[in-house]
C-alpha cells in the first residue's frame, strides 16, 4: 500500500483528496490544514487521519505528499518532502518568487525525488487529443496559437491579495499550454491588461483581464487572452494552426441536448468552472502522479515546467507593469 498525505483541504485539495482515495493500491493516511475543522472533514469522508506537518515528515511510511494548500506554503512544503525524500505532487504555482522556486527545483534534482507539478490540463482529454494529433503530424508544424481563458467569475479579494497576481495565478496554465503546444520558448513577450470587472481587483494592485503576444525562439506567435467574468461560464478554448491545418479545442458542455424551437436553437452553457471542467484531466493526472510513483516512470509535469511557466509569468507581469516588451 502506498501512503499518501494530502496538505490543504480547500477547493483543490478536496478533489485531490477523492482522486487520491481511489487509486487502487493507495491510502490517503492524512490530512493537513491550518483549518482543522476543513482538515477534519474532508479526513472524515476519507478514513484519513489529521496530522500537522512534522508529523506527516517524521512517518517514514509515507511515500507522497500532496501539496494543494495556498500557494505561499508550495516552497516550503517542497523543500521538507525533498529533504524527508517523499515523492510530491504540488499544485501551480511552484511559488511566486522564480529564486525560491529555482531552490526547489535544485532540492528535487538533488534529492531524486518525483515532482509532479499540477498543470492539469496537459491531462484532459480533449487537449490531450489535440497534442497527440499534432505530434502525428496532422496539421503539420503549429505556426500560431491562440488561446481562451476566460472564468466564470473572480474568486474572493483576499484570495486575489495573496495570489501574487492574474499572470502568476491564472495564466500561468495558459504558458504551460503555449509551451507544450508549441514544444517552443517564449523569445518575447507583450502583456497588456485592465481591470474590468471589479475595481476592488485595481485596489489590490492586480488586474482581471489581459491581452498578451508571444513570439518563440523559432518566430511562431502566441496570442492569449484571458479575463475573469465570462457571463456563460468558464471558457476554455484555443486553435492551433499549422503549415497543413488547424485544430480546435471547444469547451465542454454538461449535456449536449440542444433545444430547437421557433424563436432559437439553445444548448447548455459550459460546464461551469475548473473543478467541473477539468474533473476528468484531475483524475488522470493523479492516476500519472501514482503510476510514476510506483512503477518508476517519468512524470509529464516537471518542476522545470512549473519553472518555465514562472518565468512566462514574470515576464508578462513586468510587461504589463512598465508596457514594454520584454525579452526572456
Ligand atoms: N490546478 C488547478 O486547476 C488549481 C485550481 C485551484 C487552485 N489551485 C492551486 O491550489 C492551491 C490552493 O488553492 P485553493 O483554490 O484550493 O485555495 P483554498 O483557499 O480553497 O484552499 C487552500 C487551503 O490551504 C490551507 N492552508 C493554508 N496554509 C496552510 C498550511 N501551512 N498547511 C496546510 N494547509 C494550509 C487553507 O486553510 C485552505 O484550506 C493554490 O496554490 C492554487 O494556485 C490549482
Amino acid at each position: 500500500m502506498t501512503e499518501v498525505a494530502l496538505f490543504g483541504a480547500g477547493r483543490i485539495g478536496t478533489i485531490h483528496a477523492g482522486n487520491v482515495a481511489s487509486q487502487p493500491g493507495v491510502k490517503l493516511k492524512y490530512i493537513v490544514d491550518v483549518d482543522r475543522a476543513a482538515a477534519a472533514k474532508l479526513a472524515g469522508q476519507h478514513g484519513a487521519q489529521t496530522a500537522d506537518a512534522e508529523a506527516v515528515f517524521d512517518d517514514s511510511a509515507i511515500a507522497a505528499v500532496v501539496i494543494g494548500s495556498s500557494t505561499d506554503t508550495h516552497a516550503d512544503l517542497i523543500l521538507r518532502a525533498a529533504k524527508a525524500r517523499k515523492a510530491i505532487f504540488c499544485e501551480k504555482p511552484v511559488d511566486l518568487e522564480l529564486d525560491r522556486a529555482r531552490a526547489c527545483a535544485e532540492a528535487v534534482q538533488s534529492s531524486g525525488v518525483v515532482c509532479l507539478i499540477g498543470f492539469q490540463r496537459r491531462y484532459d482529454p480533449t487537449f490531450a487529443a489535440i497534442k497527440a494529433r499534432i505530434t502525428q503530424g496532422e496539421i503539420g508544424k503549429p505556426e500560431m496559437l491562440i488561446v481562451t481563458s476566460r472564468d466564470p467569475g473572480a474568486p474572493p479579494v483576499d484570495y486575489i491579495k495573496r495570489s501574487g497576481g492574474i499572470f502568476k495565478d491564472m495564466l500561468i496554465h495558459d504558458f504551460d499550454v503555449f509551451r507544450w503546444i508549441m514544444e517552443d520558448e517564449a523569445a518575447t513577450v507583450y502583456a497588456t491588461g485592465s481591470c474590468l470587472t471589479d475595481q476592488a481587483i485595481a485596489a489590490a494592485g492586480d488586474i482581471d483581464a489581459t491581452a498578451v503576444t508571444i513570439r518563440t525562439r523559432g518566430g511562431r506567435l502566441a496570442q492569449i487572452n484571458t479575463i475573469r467574468r465570462a457571463v456563460y461560464g468558464y471558457d476554455q478554448r484555443f486553435e492551433v494552426l499549422g503549415s497543413k491545418g488547424m485544430l480546435q479545442a471547444g469547451n465542454h458542455r454538461p449535456t449536449e441536448v440542444t433545444l430547437w424551437s421557433s424563436g432559437a436553437i439553445t444548448a447548455d452553457k459550459p460546464e461551469y468552472f475548473f473543478l467541473e471542467r477539468y474533473r476528468a484531466a484531475y483524475q488522470m493526472e493523479m492516476a500519472h502522479f501514482v503510476d510514476a510513483i510506483t512503477n518508476g516512470k517519468p512524470v509529464r509535469t516537471t518542476i522545470e515546467d512549473g519553472i518555465k511557466a514562472l518565468e512566462l509569468a514574470d515576464a508578462a507581469t513586468t510587461s504589463w507593469r512598465e508596457q514594454r516588451i520584454v525579452k526572456l
